[in-house]
This record gives structure tokens, C-alpha cells and sequence, in this order.
């Protein structure tokens, strides 16, 4: 979809910045992310990836700097009030709730991330269901799920928060070739429906197959920011990749 050029855009990064001791995860960044638009990030293991969506959704406080919503200052705000604000986020380690069934995981995120009660959040969780391929396990335990599952239901349960923007985290990791294929196609359509995407990702073929836009993290910083194609293509990216093995042929679109 193609990113609203507005004043105010949906998401930005003020000059944010964040340590743990020595290892410094965001080095004054500044990102903004329109309405709509299909963001994917990649970068070395370790460079801060996670703790980038962590500090987006309220998990992690930075140091300093400012994450703006709408236009509306949230870096104080806590995580579930930005959920319902329009943020929402699967975490690399899917971690559903094991001893729940499908339905009830995703139950549970309508109720606390979008503050759904009664029939409303039932309702809301099935359509959700329905629109993650998830509804002929919906009465599966969590626990029982296979890892593509798994990876559909953190994308459910994002979702489930009416999200504006989505912030995925390695969803395509582990699966099969036919696997990716599927999980790009969900993230399409969640994408065509007006859902800004944010997608951290080592299965680059999966972003360059869906994203706009990818930008490349390294030792706290945005190294290369634009046209996919564009940035595989710069060296400094290439040579952050070397040994990665990083794979961008064979596009799943
Ligand atoms: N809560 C934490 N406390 C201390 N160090 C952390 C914490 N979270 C992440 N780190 C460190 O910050 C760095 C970046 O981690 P992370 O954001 O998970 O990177 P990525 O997702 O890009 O692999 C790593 O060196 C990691 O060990
Ligand atoms: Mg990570």
C-alpha cells in the first residue's frame, strides 16, 4: 500500500536512545512510518532489533528521545494503553498461553489490548480467527500447535488489538519454503487493510516479497533506509551480512 504523505505520520522515532551497560541498542534513531506503509528492518544479530519494537510498545523505557503516535507523545505511556492506542506486536519467541484453547489466546488479547468485553470481544476474536486461518483450530490448546500456528496465532493476537501499525518479530523464522509463502500472504492481507506493517526479519526474500521500504539496524543505528533492492544492495549492508548467509533470491511473491 502506498504510504499516505501526511504532516504527522503514524509512527515515529524521536532521537531515541538506549543502553544496557556498554551495548548500545539505539544510537539517536529516528524513523517515521506512514499510514498504511510496509516497513521491514534487518540487521545483525544483536544490533537491537527487539529492544527497538520493545521501547515501540512500552515493554522497554529508552534513555532518551521520544516515541510519537498520531502525533501524540507516548514513550510514557504504558503497554497496554498504546495497544489500544493502535500499536500492536508478536513476539519473537511466540509465547501463547498454553493450557488455553486458540480462541481463548486470542479472546484475551481483544480483552486486554483492545478492551473488548462480553460479545463484542467474542466477536471481535472470531473475525480475527477467520482472518489468521486460524478458526479450524480454534478450540486447539495453544500447546498443541504446530510452529506455523504458533507464528499465526502471535499474528492474531496482535491483530486482535485493532492494531494501526503491527510490529512483527520474526514471524518467518523456522518455517518451511511453503510456510513463508502462507505466512507472507497473511501479512499482505492484514497490510491491504489498512494496517501499517513493521516486520523485523532474517527471511529477507519474505520482506523484499511484501515490504516498501526496508532499513537496516546496526550498533544503534539506521545504516541504510529506503528501496528494498536499494539497500541489499549497499556495501555496508553487504558487508554486515557477510557470513549471515543471507539469502534475497528466489522472491515468494
Ligand atoms: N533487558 C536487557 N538487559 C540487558 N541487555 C539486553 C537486554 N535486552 C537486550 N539486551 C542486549 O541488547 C542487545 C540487543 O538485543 P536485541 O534487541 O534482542 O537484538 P536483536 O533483536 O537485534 O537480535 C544484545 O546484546 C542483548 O544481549
Ligand atoms: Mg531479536
Amino acid at each position: 500500500m502506498v504510504p499516505a504523505q501526511t504532516a504527522s505520520p503514524l509512527l515515529r522515532l524521536d532521537d531515541l536512545s538506549k543502553s544496557f551497560g556498554q551495548v548500545v541498542v539505539a544510537d539517536g534513531l529516528d524513523l517515521a512510518v506512514g499510514t498504511g506503509e510496509t516497513l521491514g528492518i534487518v540487521g545483525p544479530n544483536g544490533a537491537g532489533k527487539t529492544s527497538l519494537f520493545a521501547m515501540i510498545s512500552g515493554d522497554l523505557a529508552p534513555d532518551s528521545g521520544r516515541v510519537v503516535l498520531e502525533g501524540v507523545d507516548v514513550t510514557a505511556m504504558a503497554p497496554h494503553r498504546r495497544a489500544r492506542a493502535g500499536l500492536g506486536r508478536t513476539y519473537q519467541i511466540p509465547r501463547p498461553f498454553e493450557g488455553m484453547t486458540v480462541f481463548e489466546n486470542v479472546l484475551v488479547a481483544a480483552t486486554e489490548a483492545a478492551g473488548l468485553r462480553g460479545r463484542a470481544a467474542a466477536d471481535a476474536a472470531m473475525e480475527v480467527l477467520e482472518r489468521a486461518g486460524l478458526l479450524p483450530v480454534a478450540n486447539t490448546r495453544g500447546g498443541a500447535l504446530t510452529l506455523l500456528q504458533r507464528k499465526r496465532l502471535e499474528v492474531a493476537r496482535g491483530l486482535a488489538a485493532a492494531p494501526k501499525v503491527l510490529l512483527l518479530d520474526e514471524v518467518a523464522g523456522g518455517l518451511t519454503e511453503p510456510e513463508v509463502v502462507e505466512l507472507v500472504a497473511l501479512v499482505r492481507a492484514v497490510n491491504a487493510s489498512g494496517v501499517a506493517i513493521v516486520w523485523i526479519e532474517h527471511v529477507v526474500h519474505a520482506l523484499t516479497a511484501t515490504v516498501d521500504r526496508l532499513a537496516c539496524l546496526a550498533g544503534g543505528r539506521l545504516v541504510a533506509d529506503g528501496e528494498p533492492s536499494a539497500v541489499l544492495a549497499d556495501p555496508t549492508v553487504r558487508e554486515l551480512y557477510l557470513g549471515h548467509a543471507v539469502t534475497v533470491e528466489g522472491d515468494v511473491a
